[in-house]
């Protein structure tokens, strides 16, 4: 039931995501630490800045985490966060994983970026709805939390797969609020969204239309999210494409008056002004110079060429087929032996599920094969380098010739459109056409299609083989269209439209 919530209370702009800006870590003498949060949703996100007074929800991820839930007042200490106002959400550990993990990560997740292997997973048992309903209860603490903490009107962004219900349910508690959703992934297309029980389906998707409006990356993902609406609830909802304009969903639940869940398109850009200056801090030219010693070779035109990755190892990335085809480039092309370097940073992620750590593994034993077959004393043909460290990361992206981008399937890719942003010589860009970044960025990089290997081989050969001026000219534009919307604007764009 409706209620009306403490007047002259509560903020006026919310924002809701599984992870937050913040990530604790207690020491060994009980001190936390903070450190900046990691992925594309948090890269994003954290642009909207202390003078927007939004409040950040988030959930407590880890030991560290519930302890500084424990010693805050509410919001957490804004030193932490970079003055941003965020409450940090304490929903029980088992909970917690069993939705994130069990639901967030290894259904949805795998659907969005159709990842299963199908003869043998998935499977809907009774498991899976003990999983379920642990994620159902997860987003229910999520649209209570935002209950309480929204004024009267406020309008509240809910972010991405984890909290795909929480917009149904908050609309049932608040029907005064603007709530929007934004998904940070692809959208699966309706055949294969059918693999989830028809139930699910309903659920999801109604949770989401609860939303005034839902947000998606890129064109393509969000007419994938009409196409499911129309499979999966019919009759029960009703499309409205008017000229030139988003589609809009209508759906009437039993007993209720229609709603409108308006279809928005934001294609999340880089940071230029962030990120030229953070990448020229004395900590990246730390980074460059011991890059620059680990690729060795000489300096000048004949210097070693560097062909960048930059990662969290995920199983969409396709960070082994990108091996494999580093692999097929040196095995076809010997006269680029010792004249590249594949700088490889694969930064651990979710590896709580088991298929991550076996991905781990396989990315560690392909980089050293290709070491032990084609390194020589003075060459080390792939760095892999798996210890998160943005300055790190940085530096490689200034030393880039090549940026190397080509996941399996991608809701945006951020990646590619930070490295032709900082890279100091101009970089050329291998670019997956099944990354959201695609449709921005496709003139101008070498489009290819990530399972195949060999075509990877030879965009990885064209890349390197370009001449210096296509090569400047390139970047430059790359660069142009990955700025197009920064993330302060990206975030301000759909605060308005949202207010409408
Ligand atoms: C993607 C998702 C985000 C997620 C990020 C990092 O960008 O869209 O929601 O936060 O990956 O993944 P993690 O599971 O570590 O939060």
């Amino acid at each position: 039931p409706a209620r009306t919530p403490a007047a002259g209370r509560g903020a006026e702009v919310l924002v809701a995501s599984n992870r937050g800006p913040v990530a604790y870590t207690v020491g060994a003498d009980g001190a936390l630490t903070a450190k900046r949060g990691g992925g594309g949703l948090v890269s994003g996100l954290s642009a909207i800045g202390p003078e927007t007074e939004a409040v950040w929800v988030c959930a407590a991820l880890g030991d560290g985490d519930r302890e500084a839930v424990r010693r805050a007042d509410g919001e957490l200490p804004a030193a932490d966060t970079g003055g941003q106002r965020v409450r940090m959400l304490d929903i029980p550990a088992e909970v917690h994983a069993a939705a994130y993990n069990g639901i967030a990560n290894s259904v949805l997740w795998f659907v969005h970026h159709m990842l299963y292997q199908t003869p043998l997973e998935p499977s809907f048992d009774t498991e899976f709805r003990e999983r379920w309903a642990a994620y159902e209860a997860y987003n229910a603490a999520f649209a209570e939390a935002l209950d309480r903490a929204a004024a009267p009107g406020a309008a509240v962004l809910i972010q991405d797969y984890h909290l795909a219900l929480a917009p149904g349910m908050l609309r049932e508690r608040r029907p005064d609020l603007r709530i929007g959703h934004f998904s940070h992934t692809p959208w699966a297309p309706p055949e294969y969204f059918a693999l989830l029980p028809d139930d699910i389906r309903e659920r999801l998707l109604r949770g989401m239309l609860g939303a005034d409006r839902a947000g998606f990356l890129t064109r393509r993902w969000a007419a994938a999210f009409v196409a499911c609406c129309t499979a999966t609830l019919e009759t029960r909802c009703a499309v409205h494409h008017s000229d030139g304009e988003a589609p809009h969903v209508v759906t009437a639940p039993p007993g209720q008056e229609p709603h409108t869940t308006q279809i928005g398109v934001h294609g999340l850009g880089a940071d230029a002004e962030f990120l030229r200056e953070r990448a020229h801090r004395p900590d990246v030219d730390e980074r460059l110079t011991a890059l620059r010693a680990q690729i060795g070779g000489g300096a000048g035109p004949e210097r070693r060429r560097t062909i960048v990755r930059v990662d969290r190892t995920e199983l969409s990335k396709n960070i082994v087929r990108g091996l494999h085809a580093y692999r097929r480039l040196l095995a076809d092309r010997p006269e680029w032996r010792e004249r590249v370097v594949h700088l490889a940073f694969a930064y651990p992620s979710r590896q709580d599920l088991a298929v991550y750590r076996d991905y781990t593994a396989e990315v560690r034993r392909v980089a050293e094969e290709i070491n032990a077959a084609y390194g020589t004393p003075g060459w080390q043909p792939v760095v892999l380098h798996v210890k998160d460290d943005f300055a790190r990361s940085l530096a490689a992206y200034r030393l880039a010739d090549v940026a190397l981008v080509n996941p399996i399937r991608d809701g945006m890719n951020l990646v590619a459109k930070e490295v032709p942003v900082v890279s100091d010589a101009g970089c050329a860009l291998v670019l997956s056409r099944e990354a959201g970044a695609h449709e921005e960025l496709g003139e101008d990089a070498l489009s290819v299609n990530p399972y195949d290997i060999n075509a990877t081989a030879d965009a990885l050969h064209a890349a390197l083989s370009m001449p210096e001026e296509e090569r400047v000219g390139r970047c430059a534009r790359l660069a142009d269209a990955a700025t197009a919307l920064p993330p302060a604007r990206w975030f301000t764009e759909q605060l308005t439209a949202l207010r409408g």
